[in-house]
């Protein structure tokens, strides 16, 4: 019984993101982000849908709330939209951007649960010009995180400064799938940097403002293998392993970036340059660290082809590796493969980089998309029979939890926590409405939400804890 199993103080929780639930963009005095512009283009995203009503959660943030104190939830992971608490990215904060969130808080600690606030789930205010690209971003951002703590800091009991860096720098800038759409691949890692010197400074002033909760930085690790044994594919495994978990996690908990294996090195050759100065405002101590778990890595020497994985992103092909099917897992709705012991693999790999550097973990998401349709004949207040979230879910959360258990591939890690991504259904970035993420089903023409039953099985294991 996974409930049984659940240690007393581990918390389980559901995670969201602003741009991905609110909608009402243009409503409360909100500024304009660069996800706003992004998906107005035409052929950003899948269906040409946008995010302007998303879930209303906006407008139903009652229900929402409702929804997590009947599930029994022990925190809420949620993000502070930027350009709704300070419209344009500098000055004062905006009153009624404020009151939302104030109003928010508030219900979520009546009703029993801890709010875990991120700061950037990446809606960049669009005024600040170059985004991430540009150093001044940083100090904005840490000026917005003083805005927030000023505001929050006497309720919030867990911040979040910035989610999933790696994503935004790789899909963001390097790939050009998501927002703000370039397509610089090597020559986007300064947006990596910027990002991590802004978590580094935002950490100062939410200490600066005597915030009472804790703090940490959220990445997404993938641990990664090579296709086929060999130098080859290894080299390009172990290079795409430094962009996308070692340039995110290494600077944070060791306080440098890491060495590119050999034949790469040049293409890294910002980092050589970074003032230590920088280093020192990064690798600022943590009270947690957030990890997300989706899937692992399977890298391959030589371009891919629209048939991969990452076939939809025209860059990636330009690119001289690419990632490979793993054809022993199942896939979920996005293809991805389902493979939970490869979560215990990077906690593993976390304790054994980071050792006693690394702070107590919290896994601030996991959860899958699959197609969710609205069976035949189903009763409209129970829709959806998703039976396969359900096993994804036990899984991962079993496979967490052996993983740090005495003698497990993780021991010694501070496991504290797991937050379901994603309490709804929802706007899935450049996949529009296609994939469905949610433990509750929501109709995205009425809105009207509908707990899935795996909503009722992790109501289940809430309330068979010890
Ligand atoms: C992001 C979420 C996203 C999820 C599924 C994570 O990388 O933080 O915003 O919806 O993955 O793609």
């Amino acid at each position: 019984e996974l409930g049984e199993r659940i240690p007393a103080g581990f918390r389980v929780g559901v995670a969201t993101a602003a741009f991905q639930i609110e909608g009402a963009t243009h409503e409360g005095g909100r500024g304009e982000s660069d996800w706003d512009v992004f998906t107005h283009q035409p052929g950003r995203i899948l269906g040409g849908s946008n995010a302007d009503v998303a879930t209303d959660h906006y407008h139903r943030l009652g229900e929402d709330v409702r929804l997590m104190a009947d599930l029994g939830v022990d925190s809420y992971r949620f993000s502070l939209a930027w350009p709704r608490i300070q419209p344009g990215g500098r000055g004062g904060g905006n009153h009624d951007g404020i009151a939302f969130y104030d109003r928010l808080i508030d219900e979520l600690l009546a009703a029993g649960i801890r709010p875990m606030a991120t700061l950037f789930h990446w809606d960049t205010p669009i005024e600040l010009r170059g985004g991430w690209l540009s150093r001044d971003t940083a100090h904005r951002f840490a000026d917005y995180a003083f805005l927030a703590a000023e505001a929050f800091g006497d309720r919030v009991e867990s911040w979040v400064t910035i989610n999933e860096p790696a994503t935004v720098t790789l899909n963001g800038y390097a790939l050009g799938v998501h927002a703000p759409g370039h397509t610089l691949l090597f020559d986007s890692l300064p947006a990596a940097h910027h990002q991590l010197l802004g978590h580094g400074l935002a950490v100062g002033a939410l200490r600066d403002a005597g915030v009472v909760g804790r703090i940490g930085i959220t990445n997404v690790h993938s641990p990664v293998e090579p296709a086929a044994d060999g130098e080859e594919d290894g080299a390009f495994a172990a290079l795409f392993d430094v962009i996308h978990n070692r340039v995110f996690a290494d600077p944070v908990l060791l306080g440098r970036y890491p060495e590119a294996p050999e034949p790469f090195r040049e293409l890294f050759g910002v980092f050589d340059e970074v003032d230590p100065d920088d280093l020192a405002v990064i690798s600022a101590p943590l009270d947690f660290y957030g990890l997300n778990y989706y899937f692992p890595s399977r890298v391959a020497a030589g371009a891919g082809d629209a048939d991969s994985p990452d076939g939809e992103a025209e860059a990636m092909r330009s690119l001289p590796f690419h990632l490979e099917p793993w054809p022993e897992f199942d896939r979920t709705g996005f293809g991805w493969p389902i493979a939970p012991d490869y979560l215990g693999v990077a906690l593993g790999e976390m304790r054994d980089r980071y050792g006693d550097r690394l702070p107590p973990v919290v896994i601030t998401e996991g959860g899958v998309s699959f197609p969710d349709a609205v069976a035949e004949g189903a009763r409209p207040e129970d829709p959806v029979d998703d039976r396969a979230r359900i096993e994804y879910l036990g899984d991962h959360i079993a496979a967490a939890l052996d993983a740090v258990a005495p003698g497990g591939r993780a021991e010694g890690v501070d496991l504290q926590g797991y937050h379901v991504w994603s309490l709804l259904d929802n706007f899935e970035w450049a996949a529009g409405y296609t994939q469905r993420f949610g433990i509750v089903h929501v109709d995205f023409d009425t809105r009207d939400r509908a707990p899935k039953r795996s909503y009722g099985w992790l109501r289940e294991v809430l309330g068979s804890r010890n």
